[in-house]
C-alpha cells in the first residue's frame, strides 16, 4: 500500500507566529502543507492571499497544497504559481470555467486538483479527472475549521476512488474536513491518500504522534 500524505491546514496554525508554526509540522513529519485561501464570498471566510503562500515557501522545501475557497479562481493562478505553489485545488462551484481554470494551473507549471464540496456529487468530477493531478471531497462545509465530518463524505470517496481507478489511476485522492485519529482509518479505507488535517494536528498535544497515528 502507498504511504499514505498528511497535509497539516494552516488553518489551524497561529498566523501570527507562522513561520515556527510550519516548523513545528515539518518537525513533526508532516508530509504536506495544506493552505486554505478564502475571500469572504465563496466562503464566508477570509485567510489570506499570494504573499502568505510566497513568505512560507521560503521556510520550507515541503509540497505547498494550495487550496482555492474564492470566487472565480481563474483570476489568480499566476499568482499562486509564481508564489511558489506545489499544487493548486479549485472548487468545482467556484466558476464555469473549470476546465480553463485546471489547464492554466498546469500551464504555469503547478499539479492541479478538483474540489467538491459535500453537497456536489461524485459525479460531477467524471469530466475533470483526465486533467487533474488530485482531486479533493470535502468532507465539512468549506470555511472554517474544526467542524464535524459528514458521514456521507465515505460514501463519495468509495464511489470516487472507483470512478478514478476506471478514468485516471494517477490522480490523488484527497479528504478535507473533520478528520480526526478516531476516524482516519476510516477515511483511508474508504479511498484517502491525502489526509489534511487542521485542528487535529496543529491542536494536538503531540503532533509527530498524531501524524504517526494518522500514517498507520
Ligand atoms: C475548511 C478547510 C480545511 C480546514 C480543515 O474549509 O478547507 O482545510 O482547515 O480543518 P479541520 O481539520 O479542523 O476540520
Ligand atoms: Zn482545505
Amino acid at each position: 500500500m502507498k504511504n499514505t500524505i498528511i497535509a497539516p491546514s494552516i488553518l489551524s496554525a497561529n498566523f501570527a507566529d507562522m513561520g515556527r508554526e510550519i516548523d513545528r509540522m515539518v518537525q513533526a513529519g508532516a508530509d504536506w502543507i495544506h493552505c486554505d485561501v478564502m475571500d469572504g464570498i465563496f466562503v464566508p471566510n477570509i485567510t489570506f492571499g499570494p504573499k502568505m503562500i510566497k513568505d512560507i515557501r521560503k521556510t520550507t522545501s515541503l509540497i505547498l497544497d494550495v487550496h482555492l475557497m474564492i470566487t472565480e479562481p481563474i483570476r489568480y493562478i499566476s499568482e499562486f504559481a509564481s508564489a511558489g505553489a506545489d499544487y493548486i485545488t479549485i472548487q468545482v462551484e467556484s466558476t464555469d470555467k473549470v476546465e480553463e481554470t485546471l489547464r492554466l494551473i498546469k500551464e504555469k507549471g503547478c499539479k492541479c486538483g478538483a474540489v467538491i464540496s459535500p453537497d456536489t456529487p461524485v459525479e460531477v468530477l467524471r469530466k475533470y479527472l483526465p486533467l487533474c493531478d488530485l482531486a479533493l471531497v470535502m468532507s465539512v462545509h468549506p470555511g472554517f475549521g474544526g467542524q464535524k465530518f459528514i458521514e456521507n463524505s465515505l460514501n463519495k470517496l468509495a464511489e470516487l476512488k472507483k470512478l478514478r481507478d476506471e478514468i485516471n489511476p494517477n490522480c490523488i485522492i484527497e479528504i478535507d474536513g473533520g478528520i480526526t485519529e478516531e476516524n482516519v482509518q476510516l477515511v483511508k479505507n474508504a479511498g484517502a491518500e491525502a489526509i489534511v488535517a487542521g485542528s487535529a494536528i496543529f491542536g494536538s498535544k503531540d503532533p509527530k504522534q498524531t501524524i504517526v497515528n494518522m500514517k498507520l
